[in-house]
């Protein structure tokens, strides 16, 4: 039995210590908001945060989170950050088929937390990882400057 704190709860699950974070997220826990894309870390449709930090949960075994870390998905966002990337997503209106926005959302919130003025180049930096097949690039960046405000 592995346990876990999850969106702030503590939950224990009956799974290999070797299975992805993303499917103890999205199969045991029934939390679907976390996308499965490529599997092999390079799409960030899977991103969670772990510690406030955005993890790659299918590459992410969840026997390797140290005890008592904190996992977030994004079921489980809240505070100043989260609020204000996503009323930044709603108004620029960012979302186009939205199968990569939960991964992008949680990548954009742990930036904006820790940078209150992001250059062009610390967006890049932070959001590399996250591809976007309706190339909603320019929105996110948009909303990403709007949230950090
Ligand atoms: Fe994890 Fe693509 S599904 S990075």
């Amino acid at each position: 039995m592995i346990r876990l704190t999850i969106n702030g709860q503590e939950r224990a699950v009956d799974v290999p210590e070797d299975m992805p974070l993303l499917w103890v997220v999205r199969d045991e826990l029934g939390m679907t908001g976390t996308k499965f894309g490529c599997g092999v870390g390079q799409c960030g449709a899977c991103t969670v945060h772990v510690d406030g930090a955005p993890v790659r949960a299918c590459q992410t075994p969840v026997g390797t989170l140290a005890a008592g870390s904190r996992v977030t998905t994004i079921e489980g966002i809240s505070g100043k950050a989260a609020e204000a990337v996503q009323a930044a997503w709603r108004k620029l209106d960012v979302v186009q088929c939205g199968y990569c926005q939960s991964g992008q959302i949680m990548s954009a919130i742990a930036l904006v937390a820790g940078n209150r003025n992001p250059s062009d180049a610390d967006i890049d930096a932070a959001m590399d990882g996250n591809v976007c097949r309706c190339a909603t690039y320019q929105r996110i960046r948009a909303a990403i400057k709007d949230a950090a405000q």
